[in-house]
């Protein structure tokens, strides 16, 4: 039997089967976000609101007392890590966030050491943390389980049994929306073209502009390039529908040429229905002087199929970053990575000021304490605690990644 026939039980099948913005409405509650399953029910508003409550957390957390104080908010909260897939950034993220946020965690990593390993189905098992914790977070390779989760709890919402919310940290090769929370996190700090040593004469933006007329604030009019394996990377997925939301906003895909890492048909119709200029390439060198950004990801080896030939070594070589390649970069434009990285990062370009991907990592934490706010509702809360803390400070919204 396929992992899939195993874990999902047949009567979700046709909730499954419904196009995703028919799924949307059972996923909120009150106009919050009540399950965190698609980077589809975030919408623009959603992610500054986030990047905000983000901040203020951030900023709270940096001096001991309000950060104490920033503890007592979900102190009564106790949320249940379910991964199953292997995760280290993803994982660790959410237990910092939790304990910044005053939170007691579980953690499941593997299923042989739970009762699931006695034949326990998993939905059992779900029904069990909801009776202990007050929120799942979960990966797992089996793309729509998280769904099945959430609708799960929809069910026992229905007959008044306790119901938890879930959160997708990392559903199969499908989606990775926290993920791309904080990516847009780190590309809205980034875009903000601030320096440390910014004065009202002299700033960096103004330089910046100098040399580069049309630059302006923000993720409006730009042309992002997801590079690797955009077929099988669940972050390039999630990213690219956020970026959507944005305007005149070019995407440019490199790939090897292959079927499967290569753009794929759905996420490019999607982008397409929804006005996107997409460009497909297969060689890096060819766009690297013109994007304002580049998201850079691993091949995704483990979803190798046996005896199917895999992309040749020069096809791959095409598409890493060398230091040449980065001289080519505008000066401002930020290189992203979810990480973990293999060889298409190397490590001689970590010390380059566009090499964002260690804060990108560290920015995880704020926006998911900023999630965990949002679905306990208490981003109003974090927002009182800064404004006592931080009154008599002038500037809020500045902050140095
Ligand atoms: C990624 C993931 O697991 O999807 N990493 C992450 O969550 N930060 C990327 C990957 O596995 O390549």
């Amino acid at each position: 039997m396929a992992d899939g026939e195993r874990l999902i039980p047949p009567e979700f099948h046709t909730r499954l089967d419904r196009p995703v913005n028919r799924k949307l409405p059972e996923l909120e509650r009150n106009g919050r976000l009540k399950h965190v399953l698609f980077a589809e029910q975030l919408d623009r508003a959603f992610l500054d609101r986030l990047a905000r409550t983000a901040t203020r957390i951030r900023e709270l957390s940096e001096s001991k007392q309000p950060q104490l104080d920033l503890e007592e908010l979900l102190r009564h909260k106790r949320a249940m890590l379910y991964f199953t897939q292997t995760s280290t950034r993803t994982f660790l993220s959410f237990v910092a966030a939790c304990q910044l946020m005053g939170m007691a965690i579980a953690e499941i990593r593997d299923p042989s050491v739970s009762s699931e390993y006695k034949g326990e189905s998993v939905m059992d098992s779900m029904r069990m943390f909801s009776s202990y914790f007050d929120v799942i977070i979960m990966r797992n390779v089996e793309p729509q389980l998280s769904e099945v989760c959430a609708y799960l709890m929809n069910d026992l919402d229905d007959f008044n049994q306790r119901s938890v919310p879930i959160v997708n940290g990392g559903s199969g090769a499908d989606q990775h929306p926290t993920q791309a929370m904080l990516d847009i996190y780190t590309i809205q700090r980034t875009f903000e073209f601030e320096a440390p040593t910014d004065t009202p004469e002299r700033n960096r933006f103004n330089d910046l502009r100098a040399k580069y007329p049309t630059l302006m604030r923000g993720l409006d009019q730009k042309s992002y390039a997801f590079v690797g394996d955009i077929g099988r990377g669940r972050t390039v997925r999630s990213l690219a529908v956020l970026l959507a939301h944005y305007s005149n906003v070019e995407m440019h895909f490199v790939a090897p040429p292959s079927p499967t890492l290569g753009l794929q048909p759905d996420l490019r119709l999607w982008l397409q229905s929804r006005g996107i200029q997409i460009y497909e390439h297969t060689n890096l060198a060819s766009v690297i002087g013109d994007v304002d950004l580049i998201y850079m990801t691993r091949v995704q080896a483990e979803h190798n199929r046996e005896g199917q030939p895999g992309p040749s070594a020069a096809d791959l070589a095409a598409c890493r970053l060398s230091p040449e390649l980065v001289a080519r970069m505008k000066d401002y434009a930020p290189i992203l990575h979810p990480f973990p990285r293999n060889d298409e990062i190397p490590t001689t370009i970590d010390q380059d000021p566009r090499a964002m991907y260690f804060r990108q990592a560290r920015n995880g934490i704020w926006v998911r304490a900023a999630l965990l706010a949002h679905l306990f509702d208490v981003e109003s809360q974090v927002e009182t605690l800064h404004e006592r803390w931080f009154r008599d400070r002038h500037d809020y919204n500045r902050a140095v990644l």
